[in-house]
């Protein structure tokens, strides 16, 4: 199996392993097991530089994930164009709280506010935050179609959804370019959303492959990356060790 890989039918290559920032940006109201300073800018920077170096070329952001967007904006001036960068839309954290916002002028209004953040003219891919009702959102809110019009107007490559339930996941399926789910040693529910995607040809992002911390890092990749239809691991972590370890073993599992 190949390193770089195709995000379903969108066009755009994936590395296995994308580098989730949510740890670059924010450290309260998270599900961690233990707590965490977050990096200055000389170490995110080397994080980031040891990414790419790595192979890395997918970034895992949001709107709510804290300074992330504004920090990478900065951070990743002049290399736009080596990065794969996913945002999101529908969830704000703010004063340590979440709210969520699907409507389509927000949708319109967080998308611009990610370009300019991050310093760019065009998201490679854009995935609304849900808050759990996945199917609510699909159905009552207009927020696909939001991103899909965006899309049409060119400022972004690709749109989807980071689901929470097994219904939702299928539904985003037959109206997204791209599919987020959990997919681990300890939460395989959401295997028959990415079943479905790998025959309708969408995008995979796993997120929690390593159960946020919780699982072996070997065999947590290769249940996710043995997956037909799994396009990219987003495996969130601030260290730079952890990160080539990470790497070796996806290496690891895409030679054998
Ligand atoms: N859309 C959504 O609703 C949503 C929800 C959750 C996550 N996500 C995305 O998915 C990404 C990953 O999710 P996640 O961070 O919850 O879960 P994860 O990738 O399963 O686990 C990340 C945790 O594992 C640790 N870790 C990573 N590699 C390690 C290694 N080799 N040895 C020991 N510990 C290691 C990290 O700590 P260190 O920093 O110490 O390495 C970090 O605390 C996030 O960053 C985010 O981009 C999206």
């Amino acid at each position: 199996m190949s390193w770089l890989r195709p995000l379903g039918s969108t066009g755009i290559q994936v590395s296995a392993l994308g580098l989730g920032t949510v740890k670059l940006g924010r450290n309260q109201g998270l599900r961690y097991a233990t707590g965490f300073t977050l990096p200055d800018d000389a170490s995110a920077t080397h994080l980031l530089d040891r990414a790419r170096a790595l192979g890395i070329n997918l970034l895992d952001t949001a709107p709510a994930y804290g300074s992330s967007e504004e920090r990478l904006g900065q951070l990743l001036a002049g290399q736009r164009q080596h990065w794969v960068i996913c945002s999101k839309v529908g969830e704000e954290f703010e004063q340590g709280q979440s709210r969520f916002d699907f409507s389509p002028q927000h949708t319109r209004a967080s998308v611009l506010r990610s370009l300019r953040r991050l310093r760019t003219d065009v998201l490679d891919i854009v995935l609304v935050h849900s808050d759990g009702d996945d199917l609510q959102i699909i159905e009552r809110m207009g927020t696909l179609e939001a991103l899909a019009q965006l899309k049409a107007e060119g400022l972004l490559r690709a749109y989807g959804m980071s689901t929470k339930t097994v219904a939702g996941g299928l539904a985003a399926a037959s109206v997204c370019d791209v599919v987020m789910l959990t997919y681990n040693l300890q939460q395989r529910e959401e295997l028959p959303v990415l079943e479905r995607c790998y025959q309708l040809r969408r995008g995979v992002l796993v997120k929690k492959a390593l159960g946020s911390g919780q699982l072996p890092v070997d065999t947590g990749l290769a249940l996710v990356l043995a997956q037909p239809g799994t396009s990219a691991a987003v495996v969130g972590t601030i260290d730079p060790a952890h990160l080539q370890a990470d790497v070796e073993a996806a290496r690891r599992v895409l030679d054998s």
